[in-house]
């Protein structure tokens, strides 16, 4: 099958836009693929949105376990992450940034999908919480202050393609207060690592993404909180450099 326009340059399927450095076309692939029920070549930020956006109002959520991960509770009911200002890239439904803006932080969440922002904002009007919520691309519509005590995260960092892994981390590492903390929750390694949506990641590859603007790495093996069976997930806690 052809993606060759007129004009014989690829172009994104979804958006009809051209393959740019910072944001360059992929094969639509894995959940992506299936969940479009397209092929083709597109940008992450437009498959990531459309295919998001099917999901949530399908209600096909294949991720979500209805409640926040049990190693995020661990860590504020023990107080390792204390009451302050968290960016929340990917929330989905919200299930984290509810319990976090619950227990005294500031959240600040942002998410591709428009689909599943709407439903959180309905859930923490109903809840008479205060969460700035965003709809947007991280790798763009981030927030650039350096203003959060922590970043927490769930299952976004797999979503993201290898080519723009190191442009996520330094963003995130530029909003962070000086003593400011990334909190992951990362897929980790499967028998074959998948070369698509979700990936996978080993302890090293945690290690040497982080390691340039983040220091006293720490890497925990956690429940994923669905099919554990099936798959391992990483705690990741590190501090900014
Ligand atoms: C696997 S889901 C995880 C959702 C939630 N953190 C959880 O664990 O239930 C990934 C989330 O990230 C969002 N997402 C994917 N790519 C994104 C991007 N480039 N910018 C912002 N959000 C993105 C999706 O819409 C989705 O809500």
């Amino acid at each position: 099958m052809s993606f060759l326009t007129a004009d014989k340059e690829p172009r994104c399927i979804l958006c009809n836009g051209l393959s740019i450095n910072d944001n360059p076309l992929l094969e639509l692939r894995g959940w992506i693929r299936a969940m479009l029920e397209r092929d083709g070549l597109a940008h992450h930020p437009c498959m990531a949105r459309m295919a998001n956006d099917v999901a949530f109002s399908k209600g096909d959520i294949p991720w979500d376990i209805s409640q926040p991960h049990p190693a995020l509770v661990n860590l504020v009911e023990t107080k390792r992450m204390a009451p302050g200002r968290v960016f929340e890239p990917g929330p989905g439904l919200g299930h984290d940034a509810v319990y976090l803006a619950s227990n005294g932080f500031r959240v600040t969440a942002l998410d591709i999908s428009k689909e599943a922002v709407s439903m959180l904002r309905k859930r923490v009007e109903k809840l008479g919480l205060d969460v700035d919520l965003i709809v947007g691309d991280v790798l763009r519509d981030s927030p650039t202050e350096e203003e959060f005590d922590y970043i927490f995260e769930r299952s976004v960092l797999q979503t993201l393609p290898p080519s723009q892994r190191a442009h996520y981390v330094l963003g995130m590492s530029g909003i962070l207060k000086p003593k400011g903390e990334y909190i992951g929750i990362i897929r980790g390694p499967r028998t074959p690592m998948p070369e698509s949506q979700p990936y996978a990641f080993t302890r090293n590859m945690i290690e040497q993404l982080l390691s340039t603007h983040f220091r006293n790495i720490e890497i925990t093996r956690v429940a994923s909180g669905f099919n554990s069976g099936q798959s391992e997930y990483f705690l990741v806690i590190a501090c900014r450099r």
